[in-house]
């Protein structure tokens, strides 16, 4: 079977750690041209060190900024010359009830996970068009699932799929897939940085990581997904049992997703004793 990767540009945000880093690795090794972007030059720096590819571009950029994302798809023109594959991978997540939870919270949520995918995708299309190429967003669970103490992360997420679905009907004729992948918990840095109820990064995780899904087989299913230009994949049991059983059982879902992340250690559900 021919290597659908060979020579393709694949820009993704948010590759210097966790699914992004994954994804970057293994699109090298299926000889991949690879944009990625991060804001923390550190980061860069260590990966450029670690992976000194010259099929490997990295970009400091923050997604929530319009001109970063102009200037990233910019630059990967000037360095590659096409751009074949868009995934919009860069998110930040959260933890907090809603009536705690400063506004600034969700807005950067929104800012990253929804606005980000936007303007890049805004900037990229026109190129992607011209390689009938394929533009993906990682999006969640959450975003088929309104989930407790993650109103802003739900929230972009739900909006990311809306958008990606209209995106993806308007260009079905085009030669352009979009399609968005819906991870379960993967181990990664996400729950490290979600924000507080300050905005503040969290820096723990409730879960233990070793027991979830790794960043590279999540990786794999996603360039798979992409490679056969599904419209969707949502990638656990779990997940895909949560999304058919809200269709018909809602109610009953909300008490599940409830019960289930009132039982998270420090679960912001459960009242601290005073
Ligand atoms: N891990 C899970 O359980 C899980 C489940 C479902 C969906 N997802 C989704 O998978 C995607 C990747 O998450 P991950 O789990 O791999 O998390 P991660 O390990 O925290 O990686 C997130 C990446 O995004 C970058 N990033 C964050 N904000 C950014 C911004 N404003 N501009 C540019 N880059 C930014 C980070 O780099 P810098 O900090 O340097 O910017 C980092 O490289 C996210 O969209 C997340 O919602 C994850």
């Amino acid at each position: 079977m021919p290597n659908p990767y060979q020579d393709r540009v694949v820009i993704i945000t948010g590759g210097t750690s966790g699914i992004g880093k994954a994804l970057m690795v293994q699109l090298l090794k299926l000889q991949a041209k690879v944009a990625l972007c991060g804001r923390d030059s550190k980061k860069i720096e260590s990966l450029r060190t670690e992976y000194p590819s010259p099929d490997l571009f990295t970009f400091q950029a923050d997604v929530a900024v319009e001109s970063d994302c102009k200037a990233f798809v910019e630059a990967t023109m000037n360095r590659f010359g096409k751009i074949d594959i868009l995934i919009n991978n860069a998110g930040i997540s959260m933890r907090a009830l809603f009536i705690e939870t400063d506004l600034n919270v969700l807005r950067q949520s929104m800012d990253v996970n929804f606005w980000g995918a936007v303007y890049m995708c805004k900037f990229a299309l026109p190129h992607i068009m011209i390689q009938k190429g394929s533009i993906a967003g990682i999006s969640s669970i959450a975003g088929y699932k309104g989930l407790p103490c993650r109103t802003g992360y739900s929230s972009s997420k739900f909006a990311l799929q809306g958008f990606l679905e209209s995106l993806r009907i308007e260009l079905l004729h085009s030669g352009v897939n979009v399609l968005w992948i819906s991870p379960g918990f993967v181990a990664s840095n996400i729950r490290n940085t979600a924000l507080n109820a300050q905005g503040k990064a969290q820096l723990e995780t409730p879960l233990d990581e070793s027991k979830l899904m790794s960043a590279e087989a999540c990786a794999e299913g996603i360039l798979d997904a992409i490679a056969n230009r599904k419209r969707s994949l949502i990638m656990t049991l779990q997940g895909k049992m949560t999304v058919w059983m809200n269709k018909f059982f809602p109610g009953m879902v909300d008490r599940k997703v409830y019960a289930h992340f009132a039982a998270e250690p420090d679960s912001p559900l459960n009242p601290k004793p005073l």
